[in-house]
């Protein structure tokens, strides 16, 4: 739930407890405000670090059992973008959902300009209401600029980076599905990128394994469930590969976006192809560019 101050002044004078998790800068400016303007004073201070230094400080884990009554409020009060979702996850092992309150800036579903991030965070979203499980995976990593936010969403999940690292193959483009025009250009290009480059955009770097070279050669040996897949080659066979690869290892509930479905022939012709054969619908994400199909819940 987004954070309003109103609601929360009302909730404490109500008899709520305000638990302020971490307790950096924003949580004691918060505090400043709740005290001294409102006099509210049932106020709990949370942080896994600075509770070692002083006792009025608790961990988190702390509130393991406690009985949360709708007017118990817990703040994430945090302005870190990367770090965020890591810690409202933490939280959410001990505290219920309806009780935790994000601070508006922080969510990325709420303030990403880019709208495939505003779109995967969504869905993140929705894979951890649902407990959907496995890792996350991208085809098609070229710097990391999405991959890092993936890496971010999914703080827990290992996240899998298929890429050559080394741009396009000649093998890789199907004459009869990708267009020449669109392609023709496509052999020299994207090579200037490294696994060193994409990883020092990584928050979460203990979590990323990097499976180099060429799907569907790569996919081989993975044994592995996935809850989110973004499939971003640009060409037909490598994403057709992907789909059907992916779409079996793919968690009820998981989901696989499809970039440049609007944009690239072979894209295109992967996704109508492969759902026809499985007879499954995709939809348009609001980048207006690509889809995303959706598995199933049994
Ligand atoms: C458009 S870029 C990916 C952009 C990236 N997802 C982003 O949002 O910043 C496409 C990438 O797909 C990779 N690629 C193309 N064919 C591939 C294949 N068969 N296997 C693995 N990677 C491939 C290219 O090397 C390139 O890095």
């Amino acid at each position: 739930m987004v954070f309003q101050m109103d609601q929360i002044i009302m909730k404490a004078q109500g008899g709520g407890r305000i638990y302020l998790y971490p307790y950096g800068t924003i949580a004691m400016q918060i505090e400043e405000i709740l005290t001294r303007r409102y006099g509210i004073t049932n106020i709990i201070r949370i942080d896994n670090d600075l509770c070692k230094y002083n006792k009025e400080i608790i961990p988190i884990h702390e509130l393991s059992g406690l009985i949360w009554n709708e007017k118990d409020v817990v703040l994430i009060a945090s302005n870190n973008e990367k770090y965020f979702r890591d810690i409202r996850l933490t939280a959410r092992k001990y505290v219920p959902e309806e009780n935790i309150y994000d601070m508006l800036s922080d969510n990325p579903k709420l303030f990403a300009s880019d709208l495939r991030i505003v779109s995967l965070a969504m869905v993140a979203d929705e894979i951890y209401k649902k407990n959907i499980s496995g890792a996350v995976a991208e085809a098609g990593v070229y710097k990391g600029d999405f991959a890092q936010h993936i890496n971010m969403i999914f703080p827990d999940r290992r996240l899998y980076l298929f890429d050559s690292f080394e741009g396009f193959r000649k093998e890789s483009v199907v004459e009869k599905f990708d267009n020449k025009d669109e392609t023709a250009g496509f052999i020299n290009r994207l090579k200037d990128t490294s696994v060193e480059e994409v990883m020092k955009k990584m928050t979460f770097p203990n979590q990323v394994i990097v499976k180099k070279g060429y799907i569907p050669e790569t996919l081989k040996d993975v044994n592995e469930t996935f809850a989110f897949v973004n499939l971003d080659m640009d060409l037909y066979l490598p994403i057709y590969e992907g789909l059907n690869f992916f779409w079996e290892k793919l968690s009820s509930g998981g989901y696989i976006f499809i970039h440049d479905f609007y944009v690239y022939a072979g894209a295109e012709k992967a996704v109508v192809q492969f759902c026809k054969e499985k007879k499954l619908g995709y939809i348009g994400l609001c980048d207006r560019c690509s889809v995303a199909i959706v598995k199933p819940i049994d």
